[in-house]
Parts: structure tokens; sequence; C-alpha cells
């Protein structure tokens, strides 16, 4: 099916909704009642001021916000906002996170352009959502000093957004609603891809693991896994419509399915996946050490449209601190796993999370982590300065560590994992791999960019009309953390 033909299937459908009679209860349709219902306001304010509205979507933190992010804009496109990127826009939503101190900070400091900007745009709407909305004291906060703010809801009601506009639009107040938890997944709501060739696809929400620092399991609540069957059926959709490569998003996806009726594993789930025709790629994230299982392995290892990429986050080496962390895996479980994933999948790329800092972190626990970097080598690691998330249990251990000892532990780690991930990202050179083409070069029109299995770039001279495709190309050269390639003629 493809984008327009979808568009028409939800056109027909509101269509037949008469907005002269009470609002359905039953889901989705009654967000299909309050997107009409929206359109109306819309448009009566657009003839008003005698020119189109716009809005613009500001997306932080991780994938499964980026996948959230094209919800809201699927829905804003449908009830009549044109797209912009710049926050002068009529609508403006960010979508928050809160994992870190820092990507909170950044949204308080964006707030304060936003009210100028509402100042000269008296019609302006200001949106939040996102994790750091299910924070309480971060609601209070909103509500006493950045009383501008039109409508504030949390993660679990998004699939609320259109009645949410309908009535921020129609009340002159700040409207809010959180929820604590849910356990509802509602299904077949628009969205508008960011990518027309590739999509992240939601297998699961939530997250039981409570690892001490995290702050996560808090704002998305309780781990619910999508059926296998919605799955398959969304992925299907997509294909018709042109998508090759799918990244299943979760939490943990290697605890999937655990808690639906009928259970299933993740590796099962894998292979009704694997199953769908015209499908080429297939990438998930993020793996749980703890959870991660032979059937997986072998799963992985004889499939061909899984990418050779694995992102499994240590967090820290010493096995004293992941036991702190509520990890439940060791440093020589670790080891382990990356030795039998190694040994059925020799050309896998892996990368990890790391933690620097984490209360009580010794020097020894620190050579232990950079010990795990060094005997593993991953072709990249995302490395952070542990941040007190208000809540968990790690907020109020003993034995905070000093920032110039993090500074210098951070900086020393950093230079380790950046020179093994440039030796290890120039081992395909001079090799031909098929790579996703997912679009020109900023700064050099001439150059396309493309994604291997293994999800790192490649650079090469090409025509625009290649995008979306699954071309060969010639490695080149490795620069650093990328690689400049040649086509090959098929
Ligand atoms: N569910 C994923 C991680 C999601 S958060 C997993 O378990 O692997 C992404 C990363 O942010 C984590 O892997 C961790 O390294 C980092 N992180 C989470 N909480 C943090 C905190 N309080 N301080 C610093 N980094 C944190
Ligand atoms: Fe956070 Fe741990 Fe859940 Fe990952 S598994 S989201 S780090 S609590
Ligand atoms: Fe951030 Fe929420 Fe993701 S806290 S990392 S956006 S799940």
């Amino acid at each position: 099916m493809n984008e327009s033909k979808k568009k028409n299937e939800l056109e027909a459908v509101l269509d037949r909704i008469d907005l002269s009679q009470p609002e359905p209860a039953e889901e989705p349709m009654r967000q299909y009642y309050f997107m009409k219902k929206a359109r109306e306001l819309v448009e009566k304010q657009q003839k008003e001021l005698g020119r189109p509205l716009t809005f613009c979507v500001v997306t932080f933190g991780c994938q499964m916000n980026a996948r959230d992010s094209e919800k809201l804009t699927g829905v804003l496109e449908e009830i009549g906002y044109q797209e912009i990127q710049e926050e002068t826009a009529d609508f403006v939503i960010y979508n928050t996170c809160t994992v870190r101190e820092n990507a909170n900070q950044r949204v308080y400091g964006r707030l304060g352009y936003l009210h100028s900007l509402k100042k000269k745009n008296p019609h302006m709407m200001i949106a939040l959502c996102g994790c750091m909305m299910q924070e309480p004291h971060v609601v209070e906060k909103l509500k006493k000093s950045y009383s501008f703010v039109n409508l504030i809801f949390g993660t679990h009601n998004i699939y609320k957004f259109s009645e949410l506009i309908v009535t921020a639009l129609l009340s002159g107040r700040m409207v809010i609603d959180i929820w604590k938890d849910t356990d509802k997944i509602v299904e077949d709501l628009p969205s508008e891809r960011k990518y027309s060739f590739k999509s992240g696809v939601n297998i699961m929400f939530g997250c039981n693991n409570f690892c001490s620092y995290c702050i996560v399991p808090y704002v998305r609540g309780r781990e619910r896994s999508r059926n296998p069957k919605d799955i398959v059926r969304e992925i299907e959709k997509l294909v018709a419509d042109g998508v090759k490569e799918v990244m299943l998003l979760g939490q943990n996806v290697n605890s999937y399915g655990k808690n639906l009726e009928e259970p299933i594993t993740f590796a099962q789930l894998l292979l009704e996946i694997e199953k769908i025709e015209g499908l080429e790629r297939i990438r998930f994230m993020t793996s749980h050490p703890k959870d991660l299982s032979d059937e997986l392995i072998a799963v992985m290892k004889n499939s061909k449209k899984i990418c050779r990429h694995l992102h499994l986050p240590l967090q820290s080496g010493s096995s004293r601190i992941l036991k702190i962390m509520n990890r439940h895996y060791d440093k020589e479980k670790y080891l382990t796993l990356v030795e039998k994933i190694r040994a059925a999948v020799p050309d896998i790329s892996l990368t990890t999370d790391i933690i620097v800092g984490f209360p009580g972190e010794t020097e020894e626990d620190f050579l232990e982590t950079m010990d795990v970097v060094e005997k593993v080598r991953f072709d990249s690691a995302f490395t952070f300065i542990y941040s007190k998330r208000t809540g968990t249990p790690a907020a109020v251990m003993q034995d905070q560590i000093p920032e110039a000892v993090i500074k210098d532990r951070f900086d020393r780690l950093l230079a380790k994992v950046q020179e093994i991930g440039r030796e290890m990202s120039s081992r395909d050179t001079g090799t031909i791999q098929e790579v996703l083409v997912e679009e020109q070069n900023e700064h050099d029109p001439h150059l396309l960019t493309g994604r291997m299995s293994n999800n790192l770039l490649v650079h090469f001279p090409g025509d625009p009309s290649l995008i979306g495709q699954m071309i060969s190309v010639h490695l080149d050269e490795c620069r650093g953390f990328y690689y400049m390639g040649t086509p090959t003629k098929a």
C-alpha cells in the first residue's frame, strides 16, 4: 500500500464521522473523531488569519522518542498543519527526554526562547510531552513558572494527542493530562515516516528492569509487548509502502513476548519477521545482556536479513558495580556472551553504552571497565557521565564521585574506545559491501551516503535517484568511523 492509498483510507473513515454525534468511547475511533474536530478548528483559524498554520516537532532522547514523534507528526499533518523545521511555527511540540539531567536542562532553556516567540504570535500553541513530563516535580515547575505552555501530556497517553489538541484549542488554559502507567496499546493511528525506505517499529513499551541509576522504568511504565500479529501486519504495510529496513524498538527487546497471553520469544518473533517478502534488513535495539538467549544467537547466525550489528550495553566492567546497578550479569558473563556471539557471527559489529562515575566506583572498578573495553574491542561505544536521577535508588547512594575524578576517567575511557573503534571500523577496507542508500551528502552533493549491515556509513559518488535502494559499494578507504567508496557495476 502506498502513502496516498493509506491516506485515502483514513480520509474515508473521517468522512463517515458525524461530528454532531457524541464522541465514540472506543479507540482508535475516538481519536479519528477528534482528528476531524481538530481539523475544523484549524481550518477556522487559518481562515481568520488568512494563511496556512505550521507546526514543528522537536525530539530529544532515544529512538523510541523519535518513533513517537513520527506519530505526533502524523496527527498534526492529518489535522491540517504544515510541517516546518523552525520553532517560529504556530504549533510547537517538544518530545522530551529525562534520562540524564542535561537533556532536561536543555528543555527549560529552550522554553524561554519559545516564550519570546509566543509574545510575537499570540496564536502559537506550545505543547510538551515525553519522558520528562512523567516526573511530577517537572510538571509542578511548569505550572508555576511556565504558564504560557498550552498542553502537557506524558508517555502513556500519546495516542490521545488528537483529543488533547481539541481540548487545548478550545480551552484558553494550560491542559495537563499525565497517566502514572497504562496496560493499553492503541493500534492503527496515523504516523508520518521521516524516511521512505526505513522505519522504526515498536515491538514493546516500558521497562521492568529497574537498573538502579535509570529513570526509564518510572517514566515509561511497565513492560508491555505488542501482539506479534500487529507487528507483522505493520511491517507488511511498511514494506508495501517501500520500506526495506526496519528497526525493532524496545528498552529490552530480549524480554519481548513474555507477558503476552500466548507467550513467544524475541527470537521467534524475528523468524516471523524474516519471512516477510520484500523486507531486506532487520535491526533491533536495545538488547540487555542478561536476557540474550542462545536461541537468538542461532537465529542471528542463520538469518539473511538480520543486520550484522548488536548494541549490547555494558554499563560497567566491574562485577561489583554491575551488581549494585542491578544489571543481573557480571564481567565474566558479559565476556562469555561476547565470545559466543562472535563465534556464531564472526563479522558482527558490537557497540555498547558505558556509564562512568556511578556512586562508589573506585579506580579499580574503572580499570575493570577499561579491561572489558580492551578485551571486547567494541566498534563504538557511547560513554556517559553518571547523572543523578531523583527517585532512583542510586541517587541516594553514599559516595557520589567528585566531578574531577569522573572527568579524568571519562577522558581516559573515551580515548580508549575511540582508538579501538577506529581500528575496528577499518577492518573491511578493500571489501565490497551491500549498502542501503540513505541520503545525499550534506557537504558534497555529488556524494551519496549508504549504511552497511554493520551500521557504518560509506560515502560514494552517485545519483540521488539511488536513495532508498540497496547497492554494492567497494570500500576504498576508512576515515576514522566512516568509509569512502566506489559503487560496483551490477
Ligand atoms: N534500555 C537500554 C538503555 C536505555 S537508556 C538498556 O538497558 O540498554 C540509554 C543509556 O543511557 C543506557 O544504556 C545508559 O548507559 C545511559 N543511562 C541511563 N541512565 C543514566 C544515568 N542516570 N546517568 C548516565 N547515563 C545513563
Ligand atoms: Fe534503564 Fe535498565 Fe531499563 Fe535499560 S534496562 S531502560 S538501563 S532500567
Ligand atoms: Fe530518554 Fe525516555 Fe528514551 S528518558 S532515552 S526518551 S525512553
